[in-house]
């Protein structure tokens, strides 16, 4: 990441839509089996946890968190395309001479903690982490047998990241574990030799990225695969149909992994799991496909920067509002943060991660579990988003912007009075309002302290039909 094309104006019927084709016989121990080819795969339903868990955090970590300029693109912007501010980074701070590779024992970790991680990741509220296990620089940061040499065991932290942090999650919270995972390298010799022969050789799959995925897969288990980075090569290159076959029909996780689009040329918002068409992809209205928002908190940048400045950040109310759009329109929020090359998650990403659980912690039966409702979004005012819970048929209204006025109006839903109560979650008494019939309701909120506010940056009406 970047770099996927932006898909956000292409019609809804250009998005794939899912049910069309048959689900595939059962095999012989009664569970579906899966052909490796997206008629098939296309088929599988997607595991309910991931719908349900609405709120996931991205860890973009590896060699270019050692410069930290930029972004996670260091290496192509300053060897590939030899930007100037990369050229004059390194003139005037490395030696001459000073190779990429040379960043790799400077990769340290010293400070990673992963006990700690674990509980901010807790302390956010998110359901799901994914880790680049390696991103487009090749950089393993775990102990893989396909990438001698260039993995966090051999150089660098001289710890397998992966599983220390697989298991901390594992033993400490309730989140579930995923990884990134890029197809194609750079500067991989392979690869490059394979897509000069116009990828009708496939030494680097075989060899590399098709083994890694396997490897990752048997030895972490992981419940995501985020498949990223397709090299301009098709999906019949990666064989991305024959490894999702296998990790759908065979695989130890079988049963609950969730993968994205991007398996190769033309499968991103098509093919695959859920849909994430471009990066920070937030199309404010409701899809037929389950999607997923990957977004930055820095927002120019996924890997960590330096030379970040406190206004690239986003604020709390932005990121709320993020999760909020998204959610409504049935997409899950998977929000990125870039630790440091020595193990630190800064603590401006920790604040915001604690800021989101705090939100969550009084809002989160608006998020968690919820459905999309008829309507996303008000007609009548402005940044106020639905979402619906399905086990107690409550509609929950969320408004980024407590009125003034004292009175919100809202133009979707029809209520009458006697049938319909309205709460303001995380305040004990029912709040008064009048039925306005077809064009909807006005609540009278209440007259509060600031410290009687159960939240800051986004508040939750339930209207709950009273039986
Ligand atoms: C995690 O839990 C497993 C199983 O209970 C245990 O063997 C392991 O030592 C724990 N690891 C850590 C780092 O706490
Ligand atoms: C693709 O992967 C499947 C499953 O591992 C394998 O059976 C098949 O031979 C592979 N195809 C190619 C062309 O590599
Ligand atoms: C609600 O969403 C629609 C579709 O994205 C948009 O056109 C409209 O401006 C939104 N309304 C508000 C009040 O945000």
């Amino acid at each position: 990441m970047p770099g996927s094309p932006d898909r956000a104006s292409l019609p809804l019927l250009l998005l794939g839509l899912p049910g069309l084709l048959p689900a595939r016989p059962p095999g012989g121990d009664g569970r579906p089996h899966y052909e490796p080819t997206w008629g098939s795969l296309d088929t599988r339903p997607l595991p309910a946890w991931f719908d349900e868990a609405k709120f996931g955090v991205f860890i973009h970590w590896g060699v270019f968190s050692v410069p930290s300029f930029g972004s996670e693109w260091f290496w192509w912007y300053w060897q590939k395309e030899k930007r100037a501010p990369y050229v004059k980074f390194m003139e005037a701070n490395y030696p001459p001479g000073f190779s990429y590779e040379d960043f790799g024992p400077l990769f340290t970790a010293e400070f990673f903690d992963p006990h700690q991680w674990a509980d901010i990741l807790k302390a956010s509220g998110a359901k799901y982490v994914v880790l680049t296990s390696k991103h487009h620089e090749g950089f393993t940061l775990w102990e893989s047998k396909y990438s001698w040499n260039w993995n966090a065991v051999d150089v660098g932290p001289k710890r397998d990241l992966v599983a220390e942090l697989a298991t901390s999650v594992r033993n400490r919270t309730d989140l579930h574990f995923g990884l990134y995972h890029s197809l194609f390298e750079w500067f991989n010799p392979l690869f490059l030799e394979d897509a000069a022969n116009a990828f009708m050789t496939r030494k680097f799959p075989t060899s590399k990225s098709l083994p890694e995925l396997y490897e990752i897969v048997t030895k972490y288990q992981p419940e995501i695969i985020w498949s990223d980075g397709n090299g301009n090569a098709p999906d019949t290159y990666w064989n991305s149909t024959g490894f999702l076959a296998w990790l759908y029909n065979d695989s130890p996780v079988r049963d609950t992994v969730v993968t994205n689009d991007r398996w190769g040329v033309g499968s991103i918002c098509t093919h695959g799991g859920f849909y994430t068409c471009s990066d920070r992809y937030n199309p404010g209205h409701l899809l037929p496909h389950k999607w997923e928002n990957c977004m930055t908190i820095d927002s120019k940048s996924w890997g960590y920067r330096r030379n970040a400045q406190l206004g690239d950040y986003l604020t709390i109310e932005d990121l709320v509002k993020q999760l909020v759009e998204t959610v409504s329109c049935g997409g899950n929020l998977l929000m990125n943060i870039g630790p440091t090359h020595d193990g630190r998650i800064t603590v401006v990403f920790e604040e915001r991660l604690r800021q989101m659980g705090a939100w969550l912690k009084v809002n989160g039966e608006a998020i968690y579990g919820t459905k999309p409702w008829r309507a996303q979004n008000d007609t009548s005012t402005p940044g106020v988003w639905y979402t619906f819970s399905p086990k107690e048929g409550k509609v929950n209204a969320i408004f980024l912007d407590w009125p003034v006025s004292g009175t919100l109006v809202l133009g979707e839903p029809r209520a009458k009075l006697g049938e319909t109560e309205v709460k303001l979650v995380g305040y004990e008494e029912l709040l008064k309002w009048i039925a306005l019939g077809e064009k909807g309701i006005i609540v009278a909120l209440p007259q509060l302290t600031p410290k009687q506010f159960p939240c800051q940056w986004g508040w939750t009406l339930q209207l709950t039909a009273i039986s």
